[in-house]
């Protein structure tokens, strides 16, 4: 198969990486996608950097095998824990969220200081803090781990009045340290924008690091004459587990249907 005409996969722990997956599919709308969820082992937030390489590199070898020309590491966690592995294993740009949404916190940034939000596993990894210090800017980085959010999130509480609170408490800490930046560092977190905004207010931007992965995607397949031409693209969603449960939570993450969802069964 020409290089061109192979597809983007993007890969997640379970239907989180939809936001990052919506904002590829945007930008890159004449592209065959391919979507893994990992939904039989998730939550991937609160597992050892050893169980979610080997996931990881379990669902890459899965993904190879559908003729793939970039594989997205949409999952925060997996590309805290696990990009070097893959990067070292596969002979395809690998493409994880951290990069992209560091880049794009360091050019939003004025005060120099920057919060990033995450799950458990992302922020004990410290990927964030050495890839804002890699940059060599002199950026104060403020962490803080907000594991209720991916359950308030599937449960579709983006706007509840308990989503609020635990936005409060979350954020109380990063409010104090000056912060004019926040990174939302975990896949479902762009869906908590508007609570988000409200609780941190004006002053402090939000940014979304799938959207900042897409545009970085795109101009990779550019810069590399590997996007397809035209025509209309297609998307293919495969899952561990629980494809039924994966079609509702997915029609809200991308706000339309996703067509047909089939098992995979990935590990070794
Ligand atoms: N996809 C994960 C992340 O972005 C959140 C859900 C999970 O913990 O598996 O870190």
């Amino acid at each position: 198969m020409r290089e061109a005409a192979k597809a983007v996969a993007v890969f997640d722990s379970g239907v989180g990486g939809l936001t990052v997956f919506k904002e590829v599919r945007r930008v890159l709308p004449a592209e065959r996608l391919v979507y893994f969820g990992d939904t039989a082992r998730l939550p991937y937030g609160s597992k050892s950097k050893e169980a979610v390489t080997r996931f990881s590199l379990e669902i890459a070898r899965f993904l190879l095998e559908r003729d793939i020309k970039m594989l997205i590491v949409a999952c925060n966690s997996a590309s805290a824990l696990a990009l070097p592995a893959l990067e070292a294993a596969l002979d395809i740009p690998v493409l994880g969220v951290i990069g992209p949404a560091v880049r794009a916190a360091a050019a939003a940034t004025r005060v120099g200081t920057i919060g990033v939000i995450g799950t458990e596993a992302t922020v004990q990894s410290q990927a964030y803090e050495r890839a804002l210090e890699g940059l060599g800017c002199g950026l104060r980085t403020v962490v803080k781990p907000c594991p209720l959010f991916v359950p308030l999130v599937e449960e579709g509480w983006w706007e509840h009045p308990v989503t609020r609170q635990v936005a409060r408490e979350y954020l109380r800490p990063l409010m104090r340290s000056g912060m004019d930046t926040l990174i939302l560092g975990c896949t479902h977190y762009p869906l908590l924008k508007p609570v988000l905004a409200r609780v941190a207010g004006r002053g402090v931007r939000l940014i979304d690091s799938g959207a900042e992965m897409a545009r970085e995607a795109r101009a990779w397949l550019m810069t590399h004459k590997l996007e397809r031409g035209g025509g209309k693209g297609s998307q293919e969603f495969f899952v561990s587990d629980a494809p039924e449960r994966f079609r509702r939570l997915a029609r809200r993450f991308l706000g339309s249907g996703v067509g047909k969802v089939e098992l995979a069964r990935v590990e070794a």
